[in-house]
């Protein structure tokens, strides 16, 4: 597939999750393989304008962070225009625009006709920032505001009139949260609504059947992966290998996962500083551990940490705690190795161990945008 004139090796993309999807993590994910195209946390236009140090931070890349979105969130069409020549000029391959649910509920102020006005307004906002720059310009939503305005679809249709390169689309409305499982149908229509432009679909994908599964269901081009890679960095090179070959490899070890833990705290460290970066890794930590198997010491030091040393020194002391739960080889025992991942999907609705353990947590945040 492509977005705009770049051809892409991958059709997983991973999904902008404010405060993690940094350039650290970015690194992390895309050394593990599988990974094209990913998006920076979405980003304030006028704070970028600005050169707002948190902003700058936000949109720091390399050469190896390619290719690369940078998502743009504001209303103020210049600001967002001007933002997006920025972000042409730093280097980003396209700017996508967070959308979250762009269009306000209308019930009490014209129903269907101010829902347009809405999109109208969001189409010349789009279009001013196409006519900016030569990078492509892309889109992410949710499917509406609720079940009963699913208007992603006219939404879509819009803004490919306005020369958007591609729509990403979260398979929920605004009114669900992150509640209730992903629309495949809703997806769907999102994907017969536009004419030629790829559609990526997204939200619960945990596994690379679920990614299939959301292909298969929906057509469309590519599927967007966020919380997924929150609990297994690998989702996307195993994704991609079963989309070639059928073949489903197993979930890495723990050892491996120790040694990508490292290498993503040692970027953090890197790139925030030794104190502050350690701190911050103190939320990212903690997802490493939920397939750790018995990792209660571990949560519990891990959130303590403010230097390498420190880092280092919740790790020991956990290693020599697990042991007890391994047999000779070093390998967890059996009773102690954390349950399969299991796609919502197949989750079979009478068996609520099976729901605990496959309901995605989301971390705390600014719901309403995302
Ligand atoms: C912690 C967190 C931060 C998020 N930040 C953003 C964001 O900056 N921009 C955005 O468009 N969506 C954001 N989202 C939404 C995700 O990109 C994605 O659409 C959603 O989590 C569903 O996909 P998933 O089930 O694969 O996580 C965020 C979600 C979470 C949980």
């Amino acid at each position: 597939m492509r977005i705009g004139q770049h051809p892409l090796s991958s059709n997983l993309f991973l999904s902008p999750l404010a405060g993690y999807t940094n350039l650290p993590m970015r690194l992390t994910l895309r050394e593990l393989g599988g990974l094209d195209w990913a998006t920076t946390d979405l980003v304030n236009a006028r704070s970028l304008l600005e050169r707002n140090r948190v902003a700058l931070q936000l949109v720091a890349s390399s050469p190896e962070d390619r290719p690369l979105a940078i998502q743009l969130f504001g209303s103020v069409p210049e600001e967002m225009r001007d933002a997006a020549v920025m972000c042409q000029e730093l280097g980003a391959q396209t700017v996508d625009i967070n959308m979250g649910c762009p269009v306000r509920k209308v019930v009490s102020i014209g129903g269907g006709s101010a829902m347009m006005t809405e999109l109208a307004k969001t189409a010349s906002l789009v279009r001013g920032m196409i006519g900016a720059v030569k990078i492509p310009v892309t889109a992410k939503m949710r499917l509406g505001w609720d079940d009963d305005n699913l208007t992603a679809p006219d939404l879509a249709r819009v803004l490919e009139d306005a020369g958007v390169a591609a729509i990403f689309v979260h398979g929920r409305t605004r009114a669900q949260g992150f509640s209730g499982t992903v629309n495949l149908a809703g997806i769907r229509a999102v994907v017969q609504a536009v004419r030629s432009i790829p559609v990526i679909g997204n939200g619960d994908i945990t596994t690379p059947g679920a990614a299939k599964h959301m292909l298969d269901e929906t057509g469309c081009a590519g599927v967007s992966i966020g919380r997924g890679a929150f609990y297994d960095p690998w989702i996307f090179r195993r994704t991609d290998h079963y989309l070639r070959t059928g073949e489903l490899t197993p979930e890495p070890d723990f050892n491996e996962r120790l040694r990508v833990l490292r290498r993503h705290f040692e970027r953090y460290v890197e790139f925030y500083g030794e104190e502050h970066g350690s701190r911050l890794f103190r939320k990212v930590a903690p997802w490493y551990a939920k397939r750790f198997g018995p990792a209660k010491p571990f949560k519990t030091g891990i959130i303590t940490i403010k230097s390498r040393a420190d880092f280092e020194a919740v790790i020991a002391s956990y290693l020599a705690w697990r042991a007890q739960f391994c047999d000779e080889a070093g390998g967890l025992r059996a009773k102690f190795a954390p349950a399969p991942m299991v796609a919502s999907f197949m989750r079979d609705p009478s068996d609520d161990s099976a729901l605990d353990r496959s309901a995605i947590p989301v971390p705390k945040g600014p719901v309403e945008v995302w």
